[in-house]
């Protein structure tokens, strides 16, 4: 699967580097060359003799190496991989790669590199839910970065949460799916994402809890597997999957104009929270406090975007997903509004406030078809994205 693949794999200095032993070994069995380069950090935690029997390859560690320069240069060396691979990738490395910083060998070979960069995150709980982690990752996606993991679990330090490494083999199968077949390509999928705005006055408006984590994620996932995206989302929190074809939206009444422009398509996916109603009688002037207390507003019904275009009589694309956040009766309400709104599949998920579903990043999802719910284990919102992708590509091929 991996036969002759060139990786270049970056360790950087975290317990987990134990696993990059391990992950070497599972990649060269595959059949893929490794190129090792390793931190100053890293060298505390696995030695470069280990690292260099495993891979059967030298292994490169200091920038001002004049030999590696006068053989290869860094230059070279970063561009001479058909894959990067950060395993670990410390919260350290990630902040130098999202701030474009190149100050030893591995950041230097990262910032000269046009070489798709994997990166797996490991470090302390508290490191990965710091805003400035959070940050930092949401950039290096928006760079384009893959990002595998990080699991929950116990950490060697003995907390317990998101923080630990996948295992070396969910890396090698995310390593697979990067070279994998593209089964989606010459396929066009539209996503909607993200909330809608409904404006009260020009600096009021109606809103919804959507982060647009799990739409971002699933065009991602759609990307990976080659499709062109058309991603009409709505004021998300996350920045949209580099690569695709963003469309940015306000309102409900946009985002069905966006909709309509960008079909045909051979699958469209209605992943955005659109708000119901927007106000009827929203004001273009700023609404002032008036002695008669609270302005009343009146509301109209917004289009139903997602089922407009699974009753589409003529142009309706092959495949129409919706999904459904439900708070309660999870499986029989979403059974219900599939079959109301006529899309194929629905995806169902419980937001109520204790799953910490909304804004969270994970997903416990029920796929509902006619035939048939499957719940899916709670997982990652990327996870939940991938398997869904996949769904969509088996069904368009
Ligand atoms: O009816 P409800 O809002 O629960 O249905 C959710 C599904 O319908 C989602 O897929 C959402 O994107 C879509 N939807 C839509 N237009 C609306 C309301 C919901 O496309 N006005």
């Amino acid at each position: 699967m991996l036969q002759d693949k060139r990786i270049l794999l970056i360790l950087t200095g975290g317990i987990a580097a134990y696993k990059g032993l391990d992950l070497i070994r599972r990649l060269r069995e595959r059949g893929a060359t490794v190129t090792p380069v390793l931190t100053r950090a890293a060298e505390q935690f696995v030695t470069p003799l280990s690292v260099s029997a495993l891979a059967g390859h030298k292994v490169y560690r200091d920038l001002f190496d004049l030999t590696d320069e006068a053989e290869m240069g860094h230059i070279q060396l970063s561009r001479s991989a058909d894959l990067i691979v950060v395993a670990p990738a410390t919260a350290d490395i990630m902040a130098k790669m999202a701030q474009g910083r190149a100050d030893d060998l591995a950041s230097t070979l990262l910032l000269a590199t046009d070489t798709p960069v994997m990166i797996a995150p490991a470090m302390n709980v508290r490191m990965w839910d710091h805003p400035a982690t959070q940050r930092n990752l949401t950039q290096l996606r928006a760079d384009g970065v893959t990002v595998v993991g990080p699991n929950d679990g116990d950490m060697a330090c003995g907390e317990y949460g998101p923080g630990r490494m996948s295992e070396p083999l969910e890396i090698v199968a995310e390593v697979e799916v990067h070279f994998g077949p593209r089964p989606l390509t010459g396929k066009h999928v539209l996503v909607t994402s993200g909330p809608t705005h409904e404006p009260i006055d020009p600096v009021r408006y109606i809103a919804n809890r959507s982060s647009g984590a799990q739409g971002t994620a699933l065009a991602r996932a759609l990307l990976d597997l080659g499709a062109q995206v058309t991603f009409v989302t709505g004021p998300a929190d996350v920045p949209p999957p580099a690569g695709a074809q963003v469309v940015p939206v306000e309102t409900a009444l946009q985002m069905r104009d966006a909709v309509g422009a960008a079909l045909p398509a051979d699958a469209a996916v209605f992943a955005a929270a659109v708000a119901d109603w927007r106000v009827a009688s929203a004001s273009d002037r700023k609404l002032k406090k008036t002695r008669d207390g609270m302005p009343a507003l009146t509301f109209a019904e917004n289009p139903d975007i997602l089922a407009h275009v699974a009753q589409m009589t003529e142009g309706r694309p092959p495949l129409v997903v919706g999904f459904a956040a439900e708070t309660n009766d999870v499986i029989a309400n979403a059974t219900a509004k599939r079959a109301r709104k006529q899309c194929d599949w629905i995806v169902a998920n419980d937001v109520s406030p204790d799953t910490g579903i909304m804004g969270g990043s994970e997903n416990a999802v029920t796929l509902i078809s006619e035939q048939d719910a499957e719940s899916w284990p709670r997982m990652s919102k990327d996870d939940v994205a991938r398997q869904l992708a996949q769904r969509i590509a088996d069904a368009l091929t």
